[in-house]
């Protein structure tokens, strides 16, 4: 079976990654994990790749915060080419590509973001919907492009915010969600991709 090869990028804890790397070895997805990147030293989700036995690599990022050096970037190009990789699924990743990686993957770098987009971009997005008042908030899954929690829509999931919600009992329901979501829309792709319509 022709599987697409993916590669994820991510600075936490993983447990998106894991969600996925589960996926595939279930069967659920027709992907192969080819690459795990991390621009954290001793963040949890190169640990996870580990588990699994997927390659994985730290990549020093440079001297910027929200953003890897361009020199970085450029690494991270080669070492998702070299790894053979089509689709990149950013999972926690921490800072905005730019246009080496996404003048290398066009419409093949997608991401996980914890809120309905195009509302509450940006950081710790749950807590922006609880501060806001809202009644519904949950998860997107979207193309990436130059802005941050910006690009097309895919897919979204709804978790309704109850009275007593706080930060961090709404955070782990809308995590629960993207551990549906994410593998649900890689099998999507995975399926377009063995159709030759990726
Ligand atoms: C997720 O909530 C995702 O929406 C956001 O970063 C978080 C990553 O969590 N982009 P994890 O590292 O996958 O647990």
């Amino acid at each position: 079976m022709k599987r697409l090869p993916i590669g994820i990028l991510g600075s936490g804890k993983g447990s998106n990654a894991r969600a996925i790397l589960e996926g595939i070895r279930s069967g659920k997805l027709a992907a192969d994990a080819r690459l795990v990147v991390s621009d954290v030293l001793d963040a949890p989700i190169l640990d996870i790749a580990r588990e699994f036995g997927v390659p994985n690599a730290f990549l020093p990022p440079g001297r910027f915060r929200t953003r890897l050096e361009p020199e970085a970037e450029d690494q991270l190009v080669k070492m998702l080419r070299g790894a053979g990789v089509e689709l990149v699924a950013l999972a926690g990743f921490m800072r905005v590509l730019h246009e080496p990686m996404l003048n290398a993957f066009p419409r093949r770098v997608i991401n996980i973001h914890p809120s309905l987009l195009p509302k509450f971009p940006g950081l710790e997005a749950w807590k922006q919907a609880l501060a806001a008042g809202e009644k519904v908030t949950g998860c997107t899954v979207h193309y990436v492009d130059e802005k941050i929690d910006h690009g097309r829509i895919v897919a979204q999931r709804e978790a309704t915010i109850l009275p007593n919600d706080t930060p961090e009992s709404l955070h782990s329901r809308i995590q629960i969600l993207e551990h549906e979501l994410y593998p649900a829309v890689i099998a999507e792709l995975c399926e377009r991709y063995r159709e030759a319509n990726l």
